[in-house]
């Protein structure tokens, strides 16, 4: 069956606007209306059967993937151009739990463990929206679930270009072309002379002339922008809001102090950039990371937090400040006066904490870790901030098929930390994000051999650690916080790309 055009959109035929919900400002003139790829359709294959058994679905049926990791439903898409494009993922998930999928374009991926939640019913059909960027022309979208329950049943898949652009001028500001602050070409790296504090970074990716594909990071290996990929002639404007510390990496300066100012680094296969500013923000909603060295920005890969990876969720308006140092405790942190005592007066009303320790509380008792965290709640509450908690994420030990107690942080005198922090947010009222559990459920799918990719390995990292993350873990982590900042409802969600 081809494609049929959907009519439901009414889009203006010539207009320019902003893309609200991606960061990205716009570089777009006409976007046609989406294009339907119906799971069932010559377009698409699916690892599994057409089925038709539950009402609701659009065309003739549903996908009803295998229910195994990487039982996947593709689809073979068109787009008119190169750049950011809509999918809009038809779905029904009525089992117990969440189906968690990577997304793949052409074979890379773009979205990692998206999200399938429960709608309730097989017969009860939603749409999941997400942003990914596509080549001109034919383009492979793959939903692969990378959990054992396989995917939920898929109906369709809307498909809409939107990154387009045939000339520069189409963009809401013209390109101020590169400034002098940059410098190189592959990759390109920036440096602006500012003090502290979070500034409104404007960019403009892609060149007149020739295609590009741009990756963004600042500071200390903090990811902004995955590589996207930009025709000849077609650049995008981005806008993001970034923090600037000093030291720029962990605030104790562990693995180096950085270069005061804010650094950019644009990488990817072919870096192209035609413009680049750098603004005082004023007043962003500020995510401060209170943590350890799974969270912080680590300086020296391959170690990775997931707070660096964090930073490509969030949109212009907020902002992560990653607080988080290596080897702290729930004690230390709250004592060593370049960690707590400097963050908490810069936060101000409505500011989101999320305070997450358990890796360094080895011998702390249950009433000392209560009362440490009960202090920085009581202090981040006396700001007026929100503090969050968030469990540890789990240490890769595992006893047949399934985490040893170590991993999952029952601590050496025998303190279940995890339980710890779920019974003190429902005792103070403070929303927990349970990254022990989540972290617990994609490791333990993974299984033990297959996990291995999530935290360090001699074989590709130089080294054995089955308590840090490989970037592609830390990524997997921040979407695991991401998914539950979406399930407390945090402020954060109207910020999320
Ligand atoms: C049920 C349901 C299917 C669904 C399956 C699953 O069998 O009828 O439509 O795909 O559960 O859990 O994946
Ligand atoms: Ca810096």
């Amino acid at each position: 069956m081809l494609p049929s055009k959907q009519r439901a959109a009414l889009l203006s035929a010539c207009l320019t606007l902003a893309v609200a919900g991606t960061g990205l400002i716009m570089s777009t003139t006409a976007s046609a209306a989406a294009t339907r790829y119906e799971a069932e359709g010559a377009s698409a294959t699916c690892d599994g059967f057409i089925e038709s058994n539950h009402t609701g679905y659009s065309g003739t049926g549903f996908c009803n993937a295998n229910n195994a990791v990487g039982a996947a439903a593709q689809f073979t898409v068109t787009a008119s151009a190169a750049g950011q494009a809509t999918l809009a993922i038809r779905y029904a998930n009525g089992g117990t739990a969440n189906r968690p999928a990577d997304i793949f374009v052409n074979g890379a991926v773009a979205h990692a463990g998206a999200p399938f939640d429960l709608t309730g019913a097989w017969a009860t059909w939603v749409t999941k929206t997400l942003t990914v960027s596509v080549n001109a022309g034919s383009n492979n979208i793959r939903l692969s679930p990378t959990t054992a329950n396989g995917l939920p049943n898929i109906d369709y898949l809307d498909f809409e270009a939107n990154g387009v652009s045939p000339s520069p001028s189409a963009s809401s500001s013209p390109p101020p072309g590169r400034p002098a602050e940059c410098t190189g070409t592959s990759p390109i790296r920036c440096n602006f002379a500012v003090s502290p504090g979070n500034y409104t970074v404007t960019a403009w990716i892609g060149d007149r002339a020739s295609a590009g594909n741009t990756s963004m990071s600042v500071e200390a290996r903090r990811r902004i922008l995955p590589a996207v990929s930009t025709a000849a002639g077609t650049i995008t404007q981005y806008v993001f809001t970034i923090n600037v510390r000093q030291p720029e990496g962990q605030p104790t300066g562990q693995g180096g102090t950085g270069t005061p100012g804010l650094q950019f680094t644009f990488a990817g296969s072919a870096p192209k950039l035609s413009g680049l500013t750098v603004q005082p923000a004023s007043n962003p909603l500020v995510v401060y990371l209170a943590g350890d060295s799974t969270t912080c920005d680590q300086m020296i890969a391959p170690y990775t937090g997931w707070g660096q990876l964090l930073t490509t969720h969030v949109k212009a308006g907020a902002v992560i400040a990653n607080y988080a140092d290596s080897g702290e405790s729930s004690g230390s942190f709250l004592n060593n006066s370049a960690l707590f005592p400097t963050m908490r007066p810069l936060i101000k009303t409505n500011d989101l904490v999320l305070i997450q320790f358990g890796h360094n509380d080895k011998q702390t008792s249950a009433s000392t870790f209560r009362s440490n965290l009960t202090s920085m709640i009581n202090q981040v509450r006396g700001r007026g901030g929100i503090p969050v908690l968030v469990t540890p994420p789990v240490r890769r030990q595992f006893n047949g098929s399934q985490l040893t107690p170590t991993a999952l942080h029952v601590n050496g005198v025998g303190v279940n930390l995890p339980a710890e922090m779920r019974n003190l947010g429902s005792s103070l009222n403070v929303p927990v994000i349970d990254l022990t559990a989540k972290s617990e459920a994609l490791v333990e799918s993974m299984g033990p051999t297959n996990s291995a990719q999530l935290y360090l390995r001699e074989s590709v990292d130089g080294v054995t650690d089955n308590t840090h993350f490989s970037e592609y873990g830390a990524g997997r982590m921040a979407d695991l916080v991401v998914q539950g900042i979406r399930e407390r409802n945090l402020s954060l969600v109207a910020y999320l790309r």
